[in-house]
């Protein structure tokens, strides 16, 4: 047989075990096809792809060399020798990507992969914060762009926000965007925390009377925004023993309710470690596709059809034509990486 053919039938055999109950046949067949195309190529042009733990499912368990969390491929970018980075996840990642690998080419297969989070804050807000609060400092998620992360002292992912505040110790701390995110970590760590609020007139600062140790913003992710306490109570009523799971981005209250919470890959872990009759994830929709395809003894509860549509985006088709035309190329101007990176390996060094 042809090493093509070979290599197609192969992806199309392990794609099938895997998926036959989540995606049609026929469609396992040509994302088969896709994946082996993108693989040779990958290899032809010494290139890594890392694959967010969001992608859909046919693409996580085809073409990804590395696949995880918002941490783990942070710390996959910065270690790779290859000359080119194909990020399957949203821009902030991939500008992460090339914050810590300059010298790399990093490539994005959608222009169109935002983020609600990296949407909700500017590095002008950044600065106004810090006028307003002098000297405090500034943790920043992730999900936000290259020239916000410049502002900031350190970054955090969902996997370590509360090592990050904890580094600081009794120190009062800026927290952006994530109001949800800032708000569990808060919880975590004993602080209390208020919301400065913008409007047009600018930032409006809350009462200095308060007592308070954490200083948020009000961002959100709209993906997780939408669960609700109401959903945790009618599933628990109809599955008395589920395991509930839900990402630090929800409500401090549907985090209260649920069962654990951490970043994505610890909830994979979590559902892969233990031993439940029923699990539900309050997350991003494609993850439970993909746990419950390396899971398949284990029973995933279907609440949600809540589709990021950044992470959407990033399909098979347009992983091969980013290979194929070298797009869509993810750059960071010098001045805003090196002072992005100090936040970004800051963050590494605390793990
Ligand atoms: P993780 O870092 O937990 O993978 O989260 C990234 C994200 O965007 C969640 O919505
Ligand atoms: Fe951003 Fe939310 Fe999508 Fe994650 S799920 S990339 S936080 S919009």
């Amino acid at each position: 047989m042809h090493a093509d053919v070979d290599e197609k039938e192969l992806l199309f055999e392990q794609l099938y075990k895997k998926l036959r109950n989540v995606i049609p046949v026929a469609e396992i067949r040509h994302k088969a096809k896709l994946a082996a195309e993108i693989n040779r190529l990958k290899q032809a042009r010494n290139a890594v792809i890392l694959g967010h733990n969001y992608m859909e499912p046919a693409l996580y368990h085809s073409v990804p060399d590395f696949r995880g969390d918002s941490l783990e491929l942070s710390r996959r970018a910065a270690q790779t020798d290859k000359d080119i980075i194909i990020f399957c996840g949203v821009r902030f990642m991939a500008e992460t990507a090339k914050i810590l690998s300059p010298q790399k080419t990093v490539l994005i297969p959608s222009s169109k992969a935002g983020c609600s989070l990296a949407e909700s804050i500017t590095a002008e807000d950044v600065r106004q914060l810090k006028k307003m609060y002098p000297g405090v400092p500034v943790i920043t998620y992730v999900n936000t762009y290259a020239d916000v992360k410049a502002e900031c002292d350190i970054c955090c992912t969902s996997g370590n926000a509360a090592a990050v505040v904890r580094s600081f110790k009794d120190e009062t701390v800026i927290f952006l965007p994530d109001q949800y995110l800032a708000s569990n970590v808060a919880r975590e760590t004993g602080k209390h925390i208020v919301f400065p609020v913008k409007s047009a007139a600018g930032l409006i600062k809350p009462d200095p009377n308060l007592d308070y140790a954490m200083i948020g913003w009000q961002g959100r992710c709209e993906v997780h925004e939408k669960f609700t306490v109401e959903d945790i109570v009618n599933i628990r009523a109809q599955f008395p023993d589920v395991v509930i799971l839900a990402h630090p981005e929800c409500s401090p209250e549907v985090v209260a309710a649920a069962d654990y919470s951490g970043s994505t890959s610890a909830m994979i872990r979590y559902v892969q470690e233990t031993k439940a009759p029923h699990y539900l994830l309050l997350t991003e929709c494609s993850m439970g596709d993909n746990i419950a395809a390396e899971n398949p003894e284990k029973e995933m509860l279907r609440l949600c059809s809540v589709r990021c549509p950044h992470m959407n985006e990033i399909t098979l088709e347009d992983t091969l034509a980013a290979l194929q035309k070298t797009q869509y190329i993810v750059t960071v101007p010098e001045e805003i990486r090196v002072r992005a990176l100090r936040a970004v390996q800051r963050m590494l060094e605390i793990g």
